[in-house]
């Protein structure tokens, strides 16, 4: 079992160690480790070296932890940044699906900015199209304009309401904007068509976005699968995160086709506490039991780290971003001690 270990910037490199610690007391994992965002701008003057490319296509799953900081931030167009080695790698391995299971912990219900009786129950799960969208359509600057476009084809918006549509318990809500952009009248044309000719017995609702980002402060009990494009999963899954208490909670999953799954924790690098041993190592390790699950199909070795972490939470681990003061060090030899 090959794993590519892409640390990145920020606290990448810390949570990434974390999840080596976690990862060998669950099995015999190879890993490779190789340079990815501004660490490998700053060593290569390239956001995603071949290197990267070719060790992450011959590795079983990919494992990262995050790109980007202010080091690297640009506004000229030409100038390389952290963000395109993780989009890149997206598009080169075709991971067109990303999975980002949104379940607050009983034992966080009081570290959510919403009130317990808002989140309690809730167990939803945000499938975003991933190489798709106006993240990788045409752009530019015209003179003194600039633009970007969404573009969607209809092969591309099957094969993800597909994936909904199987990880569904119930119900499938699709999310677009289809009172004004053509590419979400597309988008709903085709959910509806593979809705009833391939499955009929799933519950299929859709919502306008900015209705969708309110339900899901108001009622996010209400949503067991949310389906939707690049940018409005971007957003969405965001806001998400927050009903678990934290963005430093929630974890990632991007498949495609037949290339190996990329795992990641949905927050980004932390830049302001990178070193100093506070990051959240969680979302990371909830990537962790991710990978075991649908990179290595270790159903027994996922439940177990999953079922650790809960456990941690439930005996008061609390990093700062959770309001308390433990490290990311507490945080890793709770989750052990436990397994
Ligand atoms: C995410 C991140 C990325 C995205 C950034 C780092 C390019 O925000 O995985 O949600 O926008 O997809
Ligand atoms: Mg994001």
């Amino acid at each position: 079992m090959r794993i590519a270990l892409l640390p990145g910037d920020g606290i990448g490199p810390e949570i990434t160690e974390a999840s080596l610690r976690v990862l060998e007391k669950l099995g015999d994992f190879e890993t490779d480790e190789q340079l990815i965002g501004g660490a490998a701008i700053d060593a290569t003057g390239e956001p995603l070296p071949q290197a990267t490319l070719d060790a992450s296509k011959q590795a079983d799953a990919v494992l990262l932890g995050a790109v980007g900081g202010p080091k690297w931030d640009t506004t000229k167009p030409d100038a390389p940044r952290p963000e395109q080695g993780l989009l890149g790698l997206r598009k080169e391995l075709g991971l067109f699906a990303n999975l980002r299971p949104v379940r607050p912990v009983p034992a966080l219900y009081d570290a959510s900015p919403l009130r317990r009786d808002r989140i309690e129950g809730t167990n939803l799960i945000v499938i975003r199209e991933l190489t798709g969208g106006i993240y990788f359509g045409e752009r530019g600057r015209n003179g003194d304009t600039a633009y970007d476009t969404c573009i969607y084809s209809v092969a591309e918006i099957e094969r993800i309401a597909r994936v909904a549509f199987k990880t569904a318990r119930a119900k499938v809500t699709s999310v677009d904007k289809a009172n004004v952009l053509e590419s979400s009248r597309l988008w709903r044309e085709v959910v509806m068509r593979v809705h009833s000719e391939e499955f009929p017995w799933v519950q299929l609702e859709h919502l306008l976005v900015d209705n969708a980002a309110m339900q899901l402060v108001n009622a996010p009990r209400h949503f067991d699968t949310i389906l939707t494009e690049n940018m409005f999963g971007d957003i969405l899954s965001d806001e998400a995160a927050m009903l678990t208490g934290s963005l430093g909670m929630l974890p990632s999953a991007s498949l495609g086709a037949n290339a190996p799954g990329l795992f990641e924790p949905a927050h980004g690098s932390a830049p302001d506490i990178a070193g100093t041993g506070m990051a959240n190592p969680l979302a990371m390790l909830a990537s962790v039991a991710m990978m075991l699950r649908h990179g290595f199909s270790l159903e027994t070795e996922a439940a177990a780290l999953e079922s650790a972490i809960d456990r941690a939470l439930e005996g008061g681990l609390r990093t700062p971003d959770l309001g308390g003061d433990a490290t990311t060090e507490d945080a890793v030899r709770t989750v052990l001690s436990n397994l």
